[in-house]
């Protein structure tokens, strides 16, 4: 989802009795459901990982901010534009909470910075999709922060306690973001025929993207066992696909659109919907930098990173003048 690729840096996963020493401490802290904290021994291969996800979730974080900032200056009242504007810079709180806990498995900020705007590091595919209309606005805010809010509430039990407690803050605000989205979308649809056509034309294109973000089937997911061991992947991503689906359909039958897959439909024995999986070589695609917007996006942060930089200059001169200022006068 907002990390959708993580490769698991562990080897074959080891049973417990596998296992001695630290390592063994270590596995039975989380088999009991306790949390590992930074200063805690923990194998390299978890402490990559946990850097891998946690950098990709901050990432998506701030880069999420890019098609919805796109619509603030056009946000259609000031109501709306104020909610959209808090919900913009909660998404530039979520990245900091997550660069911050990404900072204390041993990365700084700017290496990862450096990962993102080189093109190395990845982040959710979603937000490689153009926001064209308005009801794109409330398409992203209902699917999306839904995706989101189902892949995130289950990580506030994760075994990293800095990642686990910034999930807590971060799907408090996720829920106000997914309800904005509802909101804009039942405006739109009651709203002229022109404003219903544009949120079903919003449904028609987020659909499939909104399921890509629960990442690759999981028969395809091959470095998933070792993650649900170490519990920092709660569930798998075809459970958490499923389960959106399952919410996303009444709320789509309440605003009277239609969910582009005409192979929906209910189905008893499973108690879930059938339906069509999105196109996986599209999704492959965009991760590996050719969605429709990879090259706009990260030229979009390159460009804040480079623009910033007089700031970034003024205060490491300020700051070093201070420390020369607070010296002892020798002699
Ligand atoms: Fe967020
Ligand atoms: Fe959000």
């Amino acid at each position: 989802m907002y990390a959708q690729i993580v490769e698991s840096t562990g080897k074959a996963v080891k049973t417990l009795n596998e296992m001695e020493g630290e390592e063994r401490v270590f596995q039975e802290r989380i088999n009991a459901g306790g949390k590992i904290e930074p200063k805690d021994w923990m194998p390299d291969g978890y402490r990559k990982t946990m850097v891998r996800q946690i950098s990709q979730h901050a990432h998506s974080e701030i880069v999420g901010q890019l098609p919805e900032g796109n619509w603030i200056t056009r946000a259609p009242t000031l109501e709306r534009k104020a909610i959209l504007l808090a919900k913009v810079q909660d998404e530039a709180g979520h990245g900091l909470y997550l660069y911050c806990a990404a900072e204390t498995l041993g990365i700084s900020r700017d290496q990862m910075f450096d990962q993102l705007h080189s093109g190395k590091a990845k982040y959710s595919s979603i937000f490689n999709y153009p926001t064209l209309t308005w009801a794109d606005i409330g398409a992203v805010g209902w699917l999306v922060d839904q995706a989101a809010i189902m892949n995130q509430v289950p990580l506030q039990r994760s075994s990293y306690g800095p990642y686990a407690r910034a999930m807590v803050r971060i799907c408090k605000e996720e829920s106000f973001h997914q309800r904005q989205g509802f909101d804009i979308m039942m405006k739109m649809c009651e709203g002229t025929a022109a404003q219903k056509r544009m949120a079903q034309d919003a449904l028609n294109r987020f659909w499939a993207p909104s399921l890509m973000m629960f990442g690759p089937p999981d028969a395809d997911s091959v470095h998933s066992a070792q993650s649900m061991a170490w519990k920092i992947k709660m569930n798998s991503n075809d459970e958490l696909r499923q389960k959106f689906v399952d919410a996303v359909v009444p709320q789509a039958e309440f605003l009277g659109l239609t969910i582009p897959d005409e192979n929906l439909a209910w189905n008893d024995k499973k108690g879930g919907y059938d339906f069509t999986d999105p196109d996986w070589q599209e999704f492959m695609a965009v991760i590996h930098g050719n969605g429709p917007c990879n090259r706009e996006r990260l030229a979009a942060r390159v460009k804040a990173w480079d623009d910033g930089a007089w700031v970034r200059d003024g205060l490491n001169t300020h700051a070093a003048k201070k420390r020369k200022a607070a010296k002892p006068v020798a002699g």
